[in-house]
């Protein structure tokens, strides 16, 4: 049994916000337009976003303080701007960060009486809608209904609901050009990551998911290497868009396993990057997944022969140097949180805690 569901209207190619404007005037009346502090306007998104809503006089507030990692009381002050200003619709523009925080946002705002926490309790909730206009190719939250945000404790925790599906994405690689090389490689390997993961999760079997999956993983295998040392190239950053926008369709689907898991804490309280997180979490538990499933392992990880062909690949790019050495505390505390995450479940084998405490003592050691 499988089922299919993305209510994402996506636009796509150069150009394509200037050549769709009349898409901002028919989903509200008054835009809360959401980014981080700098790619939003360094790859001209914002400018064009705001000529497009004064062209049709939208009237618009600007939330521009989404930091890496967003946090709950990030997106309470924006849920507060955007009350006082009265929006009701949200165009996201940035990273995945601005993306996740604007779901959090838009929901806070349409229901009122919630806090954050209440985000997480599985109800399906409403929220105003959103426009989003990714600036990385990684996350693929332009087309899943996740948000992962930060408590007030520094854990990173992930929501998800119908109603944060962006209603609209507008994917133009030209937003995508302005990114460095670290940011180019770490979103990435985030979306390889997720197209990997969302193969191997349990109970993920869907014949249409597969063939998304096949497709981003082939096009990340070809196009990663070359794109890494032609950051201003638009057919290498349009390929990469797209692949990371595929693998986000996979997750919308299956969702990730214990690499995201295991990943979180690096990110947290290292500022590990997300994707290189990731990356330099995925043999370890890859491997292990492998132990109790070989097909599995074997079947999601194509084209790469094997795991060892995906560990060269990782290692060109010299992730394991970007892996912090830990020290035994960090180690015996990150493995209590990540041997709870609720990813475990969805990961074949058994990932302990011991098997935490030994993939964290050797990391930054391979
Ligand atoms: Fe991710």
């Amino acid at each position: 049994m499988w089922r299919y569901f993305l209510p994402t209207r996506i636009f796509s190619g150069s150009g394509v916000l200037k050549s769709n404007q009349t898409v901002f005037k028919e989903n509200g009346t008054k835009a809360l337009v959401v980014t981080g502090r700098s790619s939003a306007r360094l790859s001209g998104a914002l400018d064009d976003a705001i000529e497009i809503l004064k062209n049709l006089d939208v009237p618009y507030a600007l939330f521009d303080e989404v930091e890496e990692n967003p946090s709950f009381a990030t997106v309470e002050k924006g849920g507060r701007i955007m009350e006082e200003n009265d929006c009701d619709f949200v165009v996201a523009i940035g990273g995945g960060s601005p993306l996740d925080a604007a779901k959090a946002i838009s929901a806070l705002n349409k229901n009122r009486e919630i806090t954050c926490d209440d985000l997480y309790r599985g109800d399906s909730l409403v929220a105003f809608p959103i426009i989003a206009i990714p600036t990385t190719s990684g996350t693929g939250s332009e087309v899943t209904p996740y948000s992962i945000l930060t408590d007030g404790n520094g854990i990173k925790k992930g929501f998800g609901m119908p109603s944060a599906f962006p209603i609209v994405s507008f994917l133009d690689a030209g937003y995508t050009l302005t990114m460095s090389r670290e940011v180019t490689l770490a979103t990435a390997l985030d979306a390889l990551s997720h197209s990997l993961e969302g193969e191997i999760v349990n109970n993920g079997y869907n014949p249409l998911v597969k063939m998304l999956s096949v497709e981003s993983t082939g096009i990340i295998y070809r196009v990663l290497p070359r794109l890494i040392d032609r950051e201003r190239d638009f057919a290498l950053r349009e390929k990469m868009q797209y692949a990371a926008m595929l693998a986000g369709m996979v997750i919308a689907h299956t969702g990730t396993t214990a690499v995201h898991a295991a990943g979180y804490p690096l990110s947290s309280f290292k500022g590990v990057k997300h994707g290189i997180a990731n990356a330099v979490t995925m043999i370890k538990v890859f491997e292990r997944i492998a132990q109790a499933d070989p097909e599995r392992i074997a079947r999601a990880i194509e084209p790469f022969k094997d795991l060892g062909e995906l560990e060269d690949f990782l290692d060109s790019f010299r992730v394991q140097e970007m892996a912090p050495i830990l020290t035994e505390e960090e180690v015996q505390r990150w493995s209590e949180l990540s041997s709870k995450a609720s990813h475990n479940k969805k990961t074949p084998g058994d990932l302990d805690r011991d098997f935490y405490v030994e993939l964290y003592r050797g990391l930054g050691k391979r």
